[in-house]
């Protein structure tokens, strides 16, 4: 039985009986979506107690019962475990890991005795228990499900009534309310809308995963970030090892925290301390490396930037390249330095680098790409030791950054004995008396290159 549909734009609301690629009612192009007609369906919602105003001094607190997993990583990523009740939608481009996170996870939590409904759009049984050897699955209460109907897969769930939902993913499974295909923002809103009813009814986490691609701009997932409780992010590059898990929503928790994963010949492993991980294989004493410590999250993380300046085969027209850096903050980079500390790179490629396949997306980490390119200009490495972070701006000053204290205490974990940083940032560290890293406080380009070389 197919229940009634209707088109309606998503920009001004007009309603249409069928598909229209410009919407009659605003003149926007492509934004009719196939939705289940409510209106015309009065007994379809359930019926619940109308909701009375309350007083907000009488709102008793909800201590939100949450399921932990093994994994502390994962843990801390959604706010210290998954809520009950909850749905957690997992994003991240084809390949990344995401069914083998989910299928680590939903191992930890039969393993523990919780019972697990895992069911799959994309693999069969066979592929998923490949996989699952290779994770070391055993025994315990994990059924797996390969199915793409929708309400097949709810009548399953409400069957079995597991202790955690997994729907692997939302892109391949389709609703037989609507007629539009599997993987249209009609078709993961309705599926998504259907596992959160499941989720809350039943007070169980589900976890949805959905592909995004590299521009992030998929139909699915993004149309799914109002809907769901919990957004994690699944990213790294496929060439690398290291994946980083990380929250972009969260109802029951900060967004600010992060995990990294080293994807192996088993499964992926958290790796609990990322800094080291970044820089274990950085040349010592090279020219063109220096470390910096940014923020990830709110967790400091020390990377190696690196900087190649070479003599250019194009002539007038030099290379200017960026990995893992912004490339217009770069460019505004090179051009303090050729202003404010007088060298020229007319006739230099220039290539910048994030060791590792790390992305660094502040500021903070401008003052050391300077140093880098500097250094590899002069052909000469920065002191041994040395971690440095801070904001540079167009007259050449060094800014201040959050967090100064977080990102010292980091580089000193690891070992760095100097720390060149923002004078503006001084006065945030307070009177520490306990022996640290010296500290080196610059008020500009200049005054760092003078400490440095
Ligand atoms: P997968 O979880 O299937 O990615 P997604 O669900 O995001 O599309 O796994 C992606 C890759 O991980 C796959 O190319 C193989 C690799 N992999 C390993 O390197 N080791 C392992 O133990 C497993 C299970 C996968
Ligand atoms: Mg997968």
């Amino acid at each position: 039985m197919k229940s009634k549909t209707v088109f309606i734009c998503q920009s001004c609301g007009t309603r249409s009986p069928k598909w229209l690629g410009r919407c009659p009612g605003c003149g926007e192009w492509n934004s009719l979506v196939e939705e289940v007609d409510e209106e015309r369906g009065p007994a379809a919602e359930p019926s619940f107690a109308p909701a009375e105003p309350q007083l907000y001094a009488d709102i008793k607190e909800a201590a939100s019962p949450r399921l932990e997993l093994d994994c502390p990583e994962f843990n801390k990523v959604l706010g210290g475990g998954a809520v009950l009740g909850s749905l957690i939608l997992i994003g991240g481009e084809p390949g990344i890991g995401k069914s083998t996170l989910l299928l680590q996870a939903s191992r930890d939590f039969a393993a523990g005795g919780r019972s697990v409904l895992y069911v799959s759009g994309e693999e069969s049984l066979e592929q998923i228990k490949i996989r699952g050897d290779r994770l070391g699955v055993g025994d315990g209460a994990l059924y797996l499900l390969a199915e793409t109907n929708l309400e097949r897969i709810i009548a399953q769930a409400e069957k079995l009534r597991p202790g955690v939902f997994v729907l692997d993913s939302v892109q391949t499974v389709y609703s037989a309310k609507l007629s539009s295909s599997p993987g249209t923002v009609s078709q993961v809103r309705e599926v998504a809308n259907q596992v959160f009813r499941f989720a809350k009814t039943n007070q169980v986490p589900a976890f949805l995963i959905g592909h995004i691609t590299k521009e992030g701009s998929l139909a699915g997932p993004k149309s799914l970030e109002h809907i769901v409780d919990v957004v994690l992010l699944f990213e790294g590059e496929r060439d690398h090892s290291h994946r980083i898990l990380r929250a972009l929503k969260n109802r029951f928790g900060p967004v600010s925290e992060l995990a990294i994963y080293e994807m192996g010949a088993a499964g992926l492993e958290a790796v609990p301390n990322p800094s080291a991980f970044f820089l274990k294989e950085r040349p010592v004493g090279e020219p063109g490396s220096v470390v910096t410590a940014t923020l990830k999250g709110s967790r400091p993380l020390l990377a190696e930037i690196q900087a190649l300046v070479s003599t250019t085969l194009f002539a007038g027209n030099p290379r200017r390249m960026t990995i893992g850096l912004d490339h217009y903050r770069a460019s505004m980079l090179l051009a303090v330095v050729e202003k404010k500390l007088g060298f020229g790179f007319g006739g230099e490629d220039i290539y910048l680098n994030v060791a590792g396949g790390v992305a660094i997306d502040e500021p903070a980490a401008d003052l050391a790409a300077v140093l880098a390119v500097v250094s590899s200009l002069k052909n000469r490495p920065l002191p041994a030791r040395t971690a440095v972070f801070g904001e540079v701006g167009l007259s050449g000053e060094v800014r201040s950054v959050g967090q100064p204290l977080a990102r010292i205490k980091e580089a000193a974990s690891l070992g760095f004995e100097r720390v060149v940083l923002p004078r503006g940032n001084l006065a945030a560290l307070g009177k520490d008396e306990t022996p640290g890293p010296e500290i080196l406080a610059v008020r500009d380009v200049r005054e760092a290159y003078k400490c440095l070389f």
